[in-house]
């Protein structure tokens, strides 16, 4: 009799702490997200190319497997509101639009499995989505996590619309068990804490770091450099709340990349880009990559940057000064004791070149490799050398720095050979 007692209490013990272990998204996830680009466009009539139905879907995900997207990690084909009907199912199942999705999500998923690809799915803790579909209501949460499984869905964001505090606080929880009960692994992001403010003592970090991978903080972005930047403030104001709640398998999500639409200069697309990357954020894109220039493909494709994005270690970068004259110094710390900075300018008139040396950004002593993320020059910088970098108005310069060489002969041939294949995407790699 003690035995069994006690062996309940362990399994309820393992059950409390290892509440989402989901083993998903261990780095932060990255694919491509239709919202901001497309929104809730219905006019499938008049505007084919672009209303939210499978084939926007499909386009995306060839574009993905076909343009070299997938083999940088850009994996998941994420639908987001206005896919359903209006009405549920005879059996109360959400059901797809049946003109917009003839093949239902199921063959949707397919489809993006077929292609090394997963999918995302959109729904809301509340009586309706934002755009007025039917909502998950408590009563609800088992039926839908149980047919998002059936359908072979991947990722499932659970919005927060039309729901009040307390059902939060049940459904958000229970909608993780849910999905951790059908076996099936699926991805959870939560946009709970930016409906009550992204910030204690209403949003509890630690509960959410144990029931979702992910979770919306803050309010919706928009085609905007004044969006990112308002954004990129709330998040770094408020890093030293933030930083600790991430980790493997557990992010802050400040919203979608709009790099590739209409509203960011090719400056403010590396801006965001390099400090989605900083913030160990979730990638996903929300553009129209059938049209996307080749300069907004480039800064998405940058390799150097999804590797800093993507580093197993997991820890969230902070912001490390902010200067009066509008410069702000952005630091992240890698595995084998690399870091990223970012040099980032707010300013309006000219390129600022700002002065300063890694010892004042605390950097230890010694010499380091430094590989500049957005042209590719390395060299090599000592801790208490003054260096200058040249910041565009609403840019920035990004760096990769390597650990410290230790000063011998070797090292010095060593570090040559990294200068040289520092090109070649292996500046992780021991040389
Ligand atoms: C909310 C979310 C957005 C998007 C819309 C859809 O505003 O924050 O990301 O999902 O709803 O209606």
């Amino acid at each position: 009799m003690q035995v069994a007692v006690l062996l309940l209490l362990v399994a309820a013990l393992c059950s409390a702490t290892l509440a989402l272990d989901n083993g998903e998204m261990r780095v932060p996830p990255m694919g491509w997200l239709a919202w901001e680009r497309f929104r809730c466009d219905l006019d499938c009539e008049h505007d084919p190319k672009n209303c939210i139905s499978e084939n926007l879907f499909i386009d995306m995900a060839d574009r993905l497997a076909e343009d070299g997207w997938r083999e940088l990690g850009y994996v998941y084909v994420n639908i987001d509101d206005c896919w359903s009907s209006m009405k549920r199912d005879e059996k109360g199942r959400l059901q797809a639009d049946p003109k917009r999705f003839p093949r239902g999500i199921k063959e949707l998923a397919r489809y993006m499995h077929a292609r090394g690809l997963k999918l995302g799915l959109y729904g809301d803790m509340g009586t309706h989505t934002c755009g007025g579909y039917p909502g998950t209501t408590l009563d609800n949460i088992d039926l839908d996590a149980q047919t998002f499984a059936d359908w072979e869905v991947d990722m499932f964001k659970f919005d927060g619309c039309y729901s009040n505090a307390t059902e939060q606080e049940q459904g958000y929880p229970l909608m993780s068990k849910a999905l951790n009960a059908t076996g099936r692994p699926i991805g959870y992001s939560c946009s709970w804490p930016a409906y009550q403010g992204g910030l204690p003592p209403k949003v509890n970090y630690t509960e959410l770091g144990q029931i979702c991978n992910l979770w919306r903080n803050y309010g919706d972005i928009q085609d905007s450099w004044d969006s990112v930047l308002n954004i990129i403030n709330w998040f770094f104001e408020n890093q030293d709340v933030l930083a600790p709640a991430a980790g493997p398998g557990k992010w802050n999500d400040p919203d979608m990349l709009i790099v590739g639409d209409f509203g960011l200069s090719m400056d403010q697309s590396r801006a965001q880009m390099a400090l989605w990357a900083i913030m160990a954020a979730p990638l996903f894109m929300s553009n129209d990559l059938r049209t996307i220039s080749s300069g907004a493909r480039t800064i998405l494709q940058n390799k150097m940057a999804i590797i800093i994005n993507q580093d197993p270690m997991g820890v969230q970068g902070r912001r490390l000064v902010k200067e009066k004259i509008g410069i702000d110094v952005f630091w992240r710390p890698l595995s084998k004791n690399a870091s990223a900075l970012v040099f980032f300018s707010r300013r309006t008139d000219m390129p600022y070149r700002y002065q300063t040396s890694l010892s004042k950004l605390n950097y230890t002593a010694g010499s380091y490799e430094i590989y500049d993320v957005f042209t590719g020059k390395s060299m090599a910088l000592k801790d208490s050398a003054p260096f200058v970098v040249s910041v565009n108005p609403t840019g920035v310069v990004m760096w990769h720095v390597s650990a410290p060489a230790k000063w011998n002969p070797r090292h010095f041939y060593k570090a040559s050979v990294c200068v040289y294949t520092a090109n070649r995407y292996d500046l992780n790699e021991e040389v």
